[in-house]
């Protein structure tokens, strides 16, 4: 896919009306904002429209309300954390391309800011519906996308909006698009992946392309299990994907003939079940990860694969992370992630987090700014990782 696409400098948007997509999906609890990460991250494209006196018309959809009009999910709460961001109102639309939107559009003077209410307030967004497509388009003479979190979804108000207006990135996606596609495309070595998360099947593609690519894929989390189980390891009451052993046959045979070093647990810390509730008193043991018995369930990696992963990090100069190593919300099963996130924070590599959970890890522990980009996307890196084409970056217009 080519991602060399035009961005906001590349047309004139003085005095033009810019629809522009962002991705505040950001999360909430009793109303309250608790990340403004996905915000803070859009000040820049933003920013620059103000300054070339653009009138800024902004959307993104929050949660899935799947055509309802959920008052919890209406992005009133965006507005106000990104007016105190910006220094300046953000004009608040009552809906997302009707008579208020339009209205409100159309009185904003140059340098002005509002924003559209939830587009997922409407049924068509995740159909691509392209009457919301033209709807939303002609609110605004430009569209520019800098949702880089949205970018695998095909929807009206992230691709089909494209048709209809002369659509170019914003430095959010640029950024994403540009440290991620050089890591991926002409990665400095030794290129190292590592991989976790609960199911192989989540990360099916993402393996067999990272294969062709890395110089050593780390697998653990829980998809780790059914690689064990493909070795020929029994691995107790352990998560397993049955269905995907063979898969992952193949994907060590593919390492092995590709030169690809594939390192798997070598220990494994055990309990007798899943913490209940998920984040309480557990009692564990470390096994080696040959030996899980058959009445325990692996739930971290152990202190000698913690070492093993961390010196592979150290001596990388690219390194990627997507995926938890453990179930890493239970301060005893967190080990294996923190490690994991500690050696990267140490590793003097291009250090790239995917979204989701292993970007929450690193923030949490203090590291964010010790890693060189974690992105804003959780399903759109990963989707990136795969090599896929993102529809939100393939609609725009290439350079
Ligand atoms: C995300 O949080 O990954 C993005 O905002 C996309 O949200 P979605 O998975 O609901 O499409």
């Amino acid at each position: 896919m080519n991602y060399n696409k035009k961005s906001i400098e590349d047309i004139d948007v003085a005095g033009k009306r810019v629809l522009c997509r962002c991705d505040f999906n950001v999360p909430t609890k009793n109303g309250v904002i608790t990340s403004d990460k996905r915000i803070v991250a859009a000040l820049p494209t933003i920013q620059y429209l103000i300054a070339h006196k653009a009138k800024v018309i902004l959307c993104s959809h929050m949660g899935k309300p799947k055509g309802e009009w959920k008052p919890e999910l209406s992005l009133k709460v965006v507005a106000a954390r990104l007016s105190e961001l910006l220094g300046q109102e953000v004009i608040m639309a009552a809906d997302v391309a009707g008579e208020d939107a339009k209205a409100k559009a159309a009185a904003l003077q140059e340098g002005q800011v509002m924003l559209l209410e939830n587009t997922r307030y409407i049924k068509g967004e995740t159909k691509n519906d392209p009457e919301l497509s033209k709807q939303l388009a002609s609110l605004a003479d430009i569209f520019v996308n800098d949702a880089f979190g949205t970018a695998h979804r095909a929807h009206s108000s992230t691709a089909g909006v494209a048709d209809y207006l002369p659509a170019v990135c914003g430095y959010l996606v640029q950024k994403e698009v540009s440290i991620m596609g050089k890591a991926l495309a002409n990665p400095e070595r030794p290129f190292v992946a590592i991989l976790g998360g609960a199911k192989v099947s989540d990360k099916l593609n993402v393996i067999n392309n990272l294969l062709e690519k890395v110089d050593t894929l780390i697998i653990g989390g829980g998809m780790a299990y059914t690689f064990l189980a493909a070795k020929g390891y029994s691995v107790g009451t352990s998560l397993l994907d049955s269905e995907k052993i063979d898969y992952c046959k193949e994907m060590m045979a593919k390492a092995e003939a590709k030169g690809v070093k594939l390192l798997l647990p070598i220990d494994t810390v055990v309990a007798a079940s899943f913490p209940d509730p998920i984040d309480g008193d557990i009692a564990v043991e470390t096994v080696p990860s040959d030996a899980i018995p058959a009445d325990k369930m692996g739930l971290d990696i152990g202190e000698k694969t913690r070492a093993l992963f961390a010196e592979a990090a150290k001596n990388a100069k690219t390194v990627v992370w997507n995926g938890p190593m453990g179930v890493f919300e239970n301060p005893t099963l967190a080990k294996g992630t923190i490690a994991v996130a500690q050696a990267l924070a140490d590793s003097s590599a291009t250090t790239i987090v995917g979204g989701g959970d292993s970007a929450a890890a690193c923030e949490q522990l203090g590291f964010a700014d010790k890693i060189t980009h974690i992105s804003t996307g959780g399903g759109a890196s990963l989707e990136f990782l795969e090599g896929l084409e993102l529809p939100g970056i393939a609609c725009l217009q290439d350079k």
